[in-house]
């Protein structure tokens, strides 16, 4: 058992015994979200103000507050904030130093104001902040697929289906399929900015405040574009992160697509492209390696992004409303999701414009692949064939070049032709 002086002094109430030192350290959240301390400062100060201009504080405790917290944001920034188990989280740590550093001023910032509320506007202003990272990213690497392809509207290449050579593409053609992908996941993350960006401040525990609170003008002061309309689902759902992780692991399912190729690719039996050394590693033991390890790493790291989506949805999965301590689970997948994104999006950036196509490699599996057959069949229903004749035909073609170890443009017409009547 924790001895008394040990207590969280903010949460003590009706509680007579201490908290169990195991219970301490096992709801304690301050070890992952004391990185949204700039948030929650951002959002004491505005709701400080608030109190100010609706007359539950004078100007003079706004003043101190708002300087006070500013002290900290410093502290912390420079490392030399001392961050305490016992204080639980990221929002009484703060709150506790203020009152240290001001005396009795302090402890009225909390006025109309639960942890509730504070920790939904935190996690919010976390995700929009990090959201726009994530989109100046996303346009980064739209940018950089639009410039390789415009180097290769020319660079033929083997298109696939099943693996197996299809029809001829571009590898501009190629690249830009991967940025449709891309360019709908960006618009999927601007969608859902929407609706992170309505602030749950002024619903306090759950059900409102007495204080004369205008939330509205809070809102403009952080940059929402609106209030959490019902004080009840402002607290409690974290839909917002679940849709964010949902659009985070769909991009990752996409960019382990194109790192999936991009492993065929840079493969001996493939070798369509040269990834450039700083972004491979060697082996320990082998010393011709060259291992495509960074999109290795972006595949695998999907699985977690989806496992956080899956932890994120059971999460919330039959809660009963309001609040309730369940919700802090929340916070650990939504950074991961978050991080591993940027990570990602970062190595991509960093890889895609210094793809070297290997042209004359694609130009050639593509002709090995006979992969013209459809334009030839194409061609014969053009000089009058029906299609499923010209087809068959083809076909009794692409078995004669097989065994005569020859391309199908190395054969005669006349050759085709007759063997394709024959059978
Ligand atoms: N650390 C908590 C969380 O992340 C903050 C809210 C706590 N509220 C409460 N009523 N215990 O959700």
């Amino acid at each position: 058992m924790s001895e008394a002086s040990d207590r969280n002094p903010l949460v003590v109430g009706v509680l007579q015994e201490a908290t169990d030192d195991f219970v301490v350290a096992f709801t304690s959240s301050v070890g992952f979200d004391q990185r949204m301390y700039r948030q929650d400062i951002r959002g004491s100060i505005a709701h400080a103000n608030m109190l100010g201009r609706v007359g539950v504080l004078t100007d003079e405790e706004v003043q101190r507050i708002v300087s006070g917290l500013q002290t900290i944001h410093k502290e912390i920034d420079e490392g030399k904030f001392q961050w305490s188990e016992t204080l639980e989280d990221v929002h009484m740590n703060i709150e506790s130093r203020l009152t240290a550093l001001i005396g009795d001023t302090g402890k009225k910032l909390h006025t109309g104001r639960s942890r509730n509320d504070q920790v939904a506007t935190d996690i919010r202003l976390y995700l929009r902040d990090e959201l726009d990272a994530i989109e100046e990213s996303m346009t980064q690497l739209l940018t950089g697929l639009v410039n390789l392809a415009e180097k290769h509207t020319h660079s033929i290449m083997p298109g696939y289906t099943h693996l197996q050579p299809a029809q001829p593409v571009t590898f501009g053609h190629h690249m830009l399929a991967w940025f449709e992908m891309l360019y709908r996941d960006r618009a999927r993350l601007r969608d859902c900015r929407v609706r992170v960006n309505q602030l749950p401040l002024g619903a306090a525990a759950l059900a409102g405040s007495t204080f004369p609170l205008d939330r509205e003008s809070v809102a403009d002061e952080l940059g929402f574009d609106g209030v959490c309309e019902n004080s009840l689902d402002a607290v409690s759902d974290r839909d917002f992160a679940i849709e964010f992780t949902a659009v985070a692991s769909l991009t990752m399912t996409h960019f382990s697509r194109w790192c999936e190729e991009l492993v065929l690719w840079a493969s001996q039996q493939f070798n369509f492209v040269n990834l450039p050394d700083r972004f491979c590693t060697g082996s320990s033991i082998m010393p011709q390696k060259k291992n495509p390890d960074v999109p290795e790493l972006i595949r695998g790291k999907t699985g977690r992004v989806n496992g956080h989506l899956v932890s994120l949805l059971t999460l919330m999965k039959s809660q009963p409303l309001a609040y309730n301590k369940d919700n802090q689970e929340d916070k650990e997948p939504l950074f991961d999701a978050i991080d591993t994104l940027k990570g990602s999006l970062t190595a991509l950036n960093g890889l895609i414009p210094s793809i070297e196509p290997n042209r004359e490699n694609m130009a050639a599996a593509a002709i090995n692949g006979f992969t013209t057959a459809t334009d030839l069949a194409d061609y014969l229903v053009k000089r009058g064939l029906p299609f499923r004749d010209a087809h068959h035909a083809v076909g009794a073609a692409v078995s004669h070049a097989v065994d005569a170890g020859k391309h199908l443009h190395e054969l005669s017409l006349d050759h085709g032709h007759r063997r394709g009547r024959g059978k």
